[in-house]
C-alpha cells in the first residue's frame, strides 16, 4: 500500500504517559474539575483569577513534562515521510508542546497552546512559560488584566479549521491516537475520512466514543502502539 500523506489526530491519551492528565478517564481532569467554571469564557469573565490558576498549574505540570516514545515515532514518521515526498499533518487536540519538544516540525493545535498567551485588547499573542495573571500587563500594548491562556475554551471557534479540513482531504490515511472522540469538530474526522474513502484506524487505550468511526482499532498504551505503527508503514504496511 503506498501512503504518502498521513493526517494523525492526537488526544490527551498521547500525553498520558509523560504524566500529564487526561479529561475523560477513571479519575480525569474534567472528574475533578467543573469545565463549565475553568474552561468557558463566561467563567473567564466571572472569576479570572480562579481560571488563571487553574491554567498556571496545568501550565507548570506540561514544562515539567516530557515527551514519550510515542511523541517520538510521531516526530520520526514526519521526517520519514517528507523524505519521500510526502506529509505528516500532525493535528493535536492537546495544548502542552510535547509533540514539538519530540522532533515534530509542523504541529496543527486546533484546541490552541497552553505555552502561548493571547491579549484580549490588542489580540497579539506571545510565547508564554510563566503564570499569568489579572496583573499581567501585555508586552505589546501595555494593558493590565487582557492577558488570557492562547487556548480553545468551550463555546470558541477552534483553531485552523481550514488547513485541517484540506490535509484531511489530502491523506492517504487517517490515525487517531488518544483521544476518546467526544469532541466536534475533532470527533468528526473519522466520519469524514470514511466519506472520502480514506482508510481510519485507531490507536487508543480503550475503545472511544466514536470507535464505531474505524475500520481499525489497536488498543494499547501510545507508547507500544503508536512506534508499532510506525514500524509498520515504514516496512510497507498500512500501519496496523
Ligand atoms: N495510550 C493511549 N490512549 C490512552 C492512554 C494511553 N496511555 N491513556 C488514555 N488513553 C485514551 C483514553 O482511553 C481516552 O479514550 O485517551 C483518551 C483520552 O480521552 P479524553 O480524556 O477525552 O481526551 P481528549 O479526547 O483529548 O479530549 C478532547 O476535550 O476537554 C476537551 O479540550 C479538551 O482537547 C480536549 C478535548
Amino acid at each position: 500500500m503506498d501512503i504518502q500523506n498521513i493526517f494523525v489526530l492526537t488526544g490527551a491519551g498521547i500525553s498520558a504517559e509523560s504524566g500529564l492528565g487526561t479529561f475523560r478517564d477513571r479519575g480525569g481532569v474534567w472528574s475533578r474539575f467543573d469545565p463549565m467554571k475553568l474552561a468557558t469564557p463566561e467563567a473567564f469573565a466571572a472569576d479570572p483569577v480562579v481560571v488563571h490558576d487553574f491554567y498556571n498549574m496545568r501550565r507548570r505540570d506540561a514544562m515539567k513534562a516530557e515527551p514519550n516514545p510515542a511523541h517520538a515515532a510521531l516526530a520520526r514518521l514526519e521526517a520519514e515521510l517528507t523524505a519521500r515526498g510526502g506529509r505528516l499533518f500532525l493535528c493535536t487536540q492537546n495544548v502542552d508542546d510535547l509533540h514539538e519538544r519530540a522532533g515534530s516540525r509542523e504541529v496543527v493545535h486546533i484546541h490552541g497552546e497552553l505555552l502561548k498567551a493571547r491579549c484580549t485588547a490588542c489580540g497579539a499573542v506571545q510565547a508564554w512559560r510563566e503564570d499569568l495573571s489579572v496583573e499581567t500587563p501585555c508586552p505589546s500594548c501595555g494593558t493590565r488584566g487582557s492577558m488570557r491562556p492562547d487556548v480553545v475554551w468551550f463555546g470558541e471557534m477552534p483553531k485552523h479549521l481550514d488547513a485541517i479540513e484540506d490535509a484531511l482531504l489530502k491523506s492517504d490515511l487517517f490515525v487517531a491516537i488518544g483521544t476518546s472522540g467526544a469532541v466536534y469538530p475533532a470527533a468528526g474526522y473519522a466520519a469524514q475520512a470514511r466519506e472520502f474513502a480514506i482508510p481510519t484506524l485507531a490507536l487508543n487505550l480503550e475503545a472511544a466514543d466514536n470507535a464505531g468511526m474505524f475500520a481499525k482499532t489497536r488498543l494499547g498504551p501510545a507508547s507500544e502502539t503508536v512506534p508499532a505503527f510506525l514500524a509498520d508503514i515504514l516496512a510497507g504496511g498500512d500501519g496496523a
